[in-house]
């Protein structure tokens, strides 16, 4: 093939790939090089732009280390992981929403006893978090392992943190055999995602700020069900309708109770403030795999 032009070279490069014999990949890559073909077209990229688009893909890669993830920020500040997440995670009504995944999970979080504080001296003040959870049908779901993780009072999770030595803010808990749930931490607050990195930069040429509303991170997990990851998020929080991620659903809006002293939850007496959150989760049976073409 020579000689090719403007209009013959998408069609010369599908046809290049004639012998994939992996099918998903051939629907993905085809549809990928026309969706590109058709942008650059579409907004008659230039040189320069195309140059500029290559430096951001670099410098987004150049700022990825094992604490920071800048290429999940690019596609959650996109709406490509909402879109990614809706779209993977149809569920029935009534079934608790999923949300984005973000960049701050770590698999190895220490395990706890119900009840347990979470945040293990991470600075806030005292939140109680408490609730149940259920199957669509109502059942309680014994020992569902809850997997939370969450931002300090001033927004950063602890593997952000140079030279911790523990983890703060995150935990795995097993509901107990009525598929109850509760543990200590420190209440959450709004948040800026990393911003000094490219993906701040290109926030900033937007006119987009940066940040998210409260909330605090769930994976529920249970043998028979599908594996929701979650937030619940601070009602009244500033950014729930403009979190620079698109992450909130109404469902997952709830109430952080404050009380200005009192007997705690945990039986303790508090003459200092202390929230309290109660939220309920819905899981949705496990769905049989599915091959999308
Ligand atoms: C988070 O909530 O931890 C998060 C989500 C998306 C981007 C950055 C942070
Ligand atoms: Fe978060």
């Amino acid at each position: 093939m020579r000689n090719l032009n403007e209009e013959t070279i998408t069609q010369a490069v599908l046809a290049r790939n004639a012998d994939m014999t992996d099918r998903r990949l051939k629907t993905v890559m085809t549809s990928l090089i026309q969706h590109l073909h058709a942008f650059a077209r579409e907004v008659r990229l230039t040189e320069e732009e195309w140059a500029a688009g290559i430096q951001f893909l670099t410098d987004v890669g150049h700022t990825c280390n094992p604490s920071r993830q800048e290429f999940i920020l690019l596609s959650d500040t996109l709406g490509l992981s909402t879109l990614v997440t809706a779209q993977n995670h149809r569920k029935p009504q009534g079934c608790t929403e999923a949300t984005v995944f973000g960049p701050f999970y770590v698999d190895d979080a220490p395990d706890y006893a119900l009840g347990a504080d979470v945040g293990n001296g991470m600075a806030g003040e005292p939140c109680y978090v408490s609730g149940n959870v259920r199957s669509i049908t109502g059942e309680a779901v014994p020992g569902a392992k809850l997997e939370v993780w969450q931002a300090d009072a001033e927004g950063f999770y602890d593997v952000q943190k140079a030279g911790r030595t523990s983890a703060q803010g995150r935990g795995t808990l097993h509901a107990d055999a009525s598929g109850h749930y509760h543990f200590k931490t420190i209440v959450a607050e709004c948040y800026p995602i990393p911003h000094d990195g490219p993906v701040g930069r290109m926030l900033e040429a937007m006119g987009r700020h940066p940040w998210r509303p409260a909330h605090l991170h769930f994976m529920i997990s249970a043998p028979g069900y599908e594996t929701l990851v979650t937030h619940v998020f601070r009602d009244g929080d500033t950014y729930l309708d403009s979190d620079t991620v698109f992450g909130v659903r109404s469902s997952l809006v709830a109430d952080w109770v404050r009380h200005d002293s009192g007997t705690a939850p945990d039986g303790t007496r508090s003459d200092n403030p202390f929230y309290t959150l109660d939220f309920d989760f819905v899981l949705n049976p496990a769905q049989p795999a599915t091959a999308n073409q």
